[in-house]
């Protein structure tokens, strides 16, 4: 079955055919940075209507290079929430009306269940095992975006444990804020986290947040203060904002490695999966393929074009759930907050 995903949760448009016999046939994802780089943040009803402008076209462009017509689909998958309420309701409106037009059944994705199974699509054996009915090893998520930081149990597909979570931002959002307040543009994390490539490890030094009590939630927002402190005293040189990037992303990342090391023996498993933005950082790979390699446990990282928002891991959820029967009815649904933990499980066909 040829799956047609849309995203547009947030600032990015993003659409892609995914083929249970296949896999992945074509993606696109157009971002609006530079729509609210000037405003330094999401303005969400600009990012509604540019979604109105660039779905079509995308979705177009996007069966285009699979070689395929809107006939040729099995059925639609939206991201239908977590996310900003507009911005869903334009790919849900789309998603649902070509849907009906072609007769074929429509899915709503949760974002963050996209995410999760992203690295599963990337693998062409364990994508092959989904689709003959096997259910994944048992799995530790840790799921890294601007908006979200979680680490979720995965028992099987659509049956999730929440087991930390941040208390406020999120580490992606700890990278964005750092970034800006050392004069970065917007959204400053993948430029911190280059610019932290020259710096000097050990030159600052942040605090490890939370880690020295037991648990698995995160705090990313006083390390964002530790930092502007670090920063109005020195002499804000880029050597310097090099130095400070280096000690901030080492935090994170330390932070991040110390709970996932934490939710592996919680858990008793062995495979550990990172997907969001944050998920795209050099770092954050190498020191959790480090701790995986010391345990003698497993690390999967989806490639960075599809850690980041895209409608390839939207098509490839939905097409999971399309397959074991599930789909949406007529409406048009969105879901701004929503639990992940409330999703229904896949028996996988
Ligand atoms: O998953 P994503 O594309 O969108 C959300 O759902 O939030 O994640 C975007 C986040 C941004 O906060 C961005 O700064 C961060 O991921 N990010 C990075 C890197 N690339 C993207 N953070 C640190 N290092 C990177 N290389
Ligand atoms: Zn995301």
């Amino acid at each position: 079955m040829k799956v047609l995903g849309i995203e547009t949760s947030c600032d990015e448009t993003g659409v892609a055919v995914y083929d249970t016999a296949e896999g992945l046939r074509a993606h696109a994802v157009y971002s609006q940075i530079a729509l609210h780089a000037q405003y330094g943040g999401v303005v969400p009803e600009l990012a509604s209507r540019d979604h109105v402008r660039k779905t079509l076209p995308l979705i177009r462009q996007t069966l285009a290079e699979a070689g395929l017509s809107t006939t040729d689909l099995g059925g639609v998958a939206y991201t239908a929430g977590p996310g900003l309420v507009g911005a869903l309701l334009v790919g849900a409106g789309v998603a649902r009306a070509l849907a009906w037009s072609l007769d074929v059944p429509a899915i709503a994705v949760h974002h963050m269940e996209g995410h999760l199974l992203a690295p599963l699509m990337d693998d062409a054996e364990q994508r092959a095992a989904l689709h003959a009915g096997r259910q994944p090893e048992p799995f530790v998520a840790l799921l890294v975006s601007g908006g979200h930081t979680q680490l979720v149990g995965v028992d099987g597909i659509g049956r999730y444990r929440l087991l930390g979570e941040t208390l406020d931002d999120a580490a992606g959002e700890a990278f964005d804020k750092t970034a800006k307040l050392m004069g970065l543009p917007y959204p400053g994390g993948p430029q911190l986290a280059a610019i932290a490539q020259q710096g000097r490890p050990g030159a600052f030094t942040f605090s490890r947040p939370m880690t020295d009590r037991p648990g698995l939630d995160f705090s990313f927002s006083g390390l964002k203060t530790q930092v502007l402190l670090a920063w109005r005293a020195s002499d804000q040189t880029e050597a310097t904002r090099a130095d400070i990037a280096r000690a901030f992303e080492d935090a994170v990342v330390d932070t991040l490695a110390i709970k996932c090391a934490r939710a592996l023996d919680a858990t008793g498993f062995r495979r550990l999966v990172v997907s969001g933005g944050v998920g795209a950082n050099r770092r954050l790979r190498e020191k959790l393929h480090a701790l995986a390699e010391q345990r003698g446990a497993a690390v999967g990282f989806p490639p960075p074009v599809l850690c980041t928002d895209n409608g390839a891991m939207i098509a490839f959820a939905g097409a999971l759930r399309l397959a074991a029967g599930q789909h949406e009815d007529l409406g048009v649904q969105v879901m701004p907050r929503w639990d992940m933990a409330t999703l229904p499980a896949v028996a996988l066909a």
